[in-house]
């Protein structure tokens, strides 16, 4: 990997007095300045709303939306751009899913299937989904170390099920499920698959087509894009039957009073109100800044940190790695300190200007399967460096139990 830590102004910023050492990367990313950049020439030389007044800067700004739609459908090898979405983010585009496909699909008696890895947000609008229809969520488990089996994947697949929503990398471990397998094990049963994709598209080229997948969420603010902004991808035919989620303007073709509302096509459908232009436009140059860097670049990066950390936390006294890394690196690193609640380890980094996150993660149910209180989870970009993964380490060596683990040893947070 060449040295991108120029590309990124927040590195030359400080946190008391020292750079930041930022690896707190599967919460959000940091920003290039091309992302930046994208973002304030779309304000300075195209802001209007798209797609509704009829003058010329309009159209400049609905031609850069659009841009960016074919940007995000070319980076994940859809066949159309109709198949792209913009959402708020993951947790929107997956309660969108829930909201529509969900309640047309599911009801009394059937069943949805979740992996026992599941982020709160692939996880909670299946539930409620599932509460409202009378229906029952099946997990699958994961086994010792945090990984879903295919076959217990393909056993929980029943004739009542009628949807499976799955991980494509997990947030707390870095587990990459065999999401291909899995939604060719799903379509043979007749089951189509939403695929919560957060954190996997910063970490590997991800092509629809070849995944086969229905239904292909993320959110831009976890691959070095803006918050606020994210894509569902659906496939040409399942969009075009959903129901709109929410409505309003830019639904609509036309409303009158006392007859039905009749709405456009997808994706329109789906954005009501006034979309975030400049997310999309951000969302773009994102995407177009990691293909530049190069996917094999950005792979050989996450393993050598991956690597480099699992190694280093072998000599820590009391650690230990939680799960399996390095069997498929995706930038995530999780471990615990025997004897040391996870937020006494965070708060010692933070003191030390080392940025983690630790708890459970938005997924206490997978914590609970794991059988941990919750873990401290070093997770890894482009610009990270093996001297951050070294700095961060060796302070591991000096951390001792505190407040928490003395006062609170068996609070969670998330
Ligand atoms: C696996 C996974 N799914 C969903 C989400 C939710 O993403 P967002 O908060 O951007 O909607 C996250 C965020 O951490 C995640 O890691």
């Amino acid at each position: 990997m060449t040295d991108v830590r120029d590309d990124f102004p927040i590195l030359r910023t400080s946190v008391d007095g020292e750079p930041p050492v930022y690896l707190d990367n599967a919460a959000t990313t940091q920003k290039p300045a091309r992302v930046l950049d994208a973002i304030v020439d779309h304000y300075a030389t195209a802001t209007a709303n798209i797609g509704r007044s009829h003058h010329a800067l309009a159209r400049r700004a609905t031609e850069r939306y659009e841009r960016a739609r074919a940007a995000v459908q070319a980076a994940l090898g859809a066949a159309h751009p109709e198949e792209i979405v913009f959402t708020g983010g993951t947790t929107d585009g997956i309660n969108l899913l829930a909201d529509t496909f969900g309640r047309e699909r599911v009801g009394a008696g059937d069943e949805v299937v979740v992996c026992g890895m599941e982020h709160n947000s692939n996880l909670l609008p299946w539930r409620r989904l599932c509460e409202r229809a009378g229906a029952r969520l099946t997990v699958v488990p994961v086994d010792e170390r945090g990984r879903t089996d295919r076959a217990d994947f393909a056993a929980a697949l029943g004739p009542r099920t009628r949807l499976a929503a799955v991980a494509h990398v997990s947030n707390v471990l870095g587990t990459v499920n065999p999401v291909r397998e899995m939604i060719r094990d799903a379509h043979r049963a007749g089951v189509p698959v939403v695929v919560d994709g957060a954190q996997a598209v910063p970490h590997a080229p991800v092509d629809v087509r070849d995944l086969d997948a229905d239904f292909y969420c993320f959110s831009a603010h976890k691959v070095y894009g803006p918050t606020g902004v994210g894509v569902l991808y659906g496939r040409r035919d399942l969009l075009a039957g959903l129901p709109p989620y929410r409505v309003g303007g830019g639904t609509v073709k036309g409303v009158a009073r006392d007859e039905p509302v009749a709405y456009v096509p997808a994706p329109a459908r789906l954005e009501a109100g006034t979309p975030d232009v400049a997310g999309a436009v951000g969302l773009a140059a994102a995407l177009g800044y990691v293909a530049d860097l190069g996917w094999d670049a950005v792979r050989e990066h996450d393993a050598e940190l991956v690597h480099r950390a699992v190694t280093a936390l072998r000599k820590v006294p009391g650690a230990r790695v939680v799960g399996a890394p390095e069997e498929t690196p995706s930038g995530i690193v999780s471990f615990v300190i025997e004897g040391v609640h996870p937020y006494d380890v965070g708060g010692h980094l933070d003191r030390h200007g080392v940025a983690v996150r630790c708890g459970v993660h938005c997924a206490s149910t997978f914590l609970d399967d794991l059988g941990l209180l919750g873990t401290v989870r070093l997770s890894f970009a482009v610009y990270n460096t093996v001297e951050e993964v070294d700095r961060a380490v060796d302070l591991l060596h000096s951390v001792r139990p505190g407040v928490w683990t003395a006062e609170h040893p068996t609070t969670r947070f998330l």
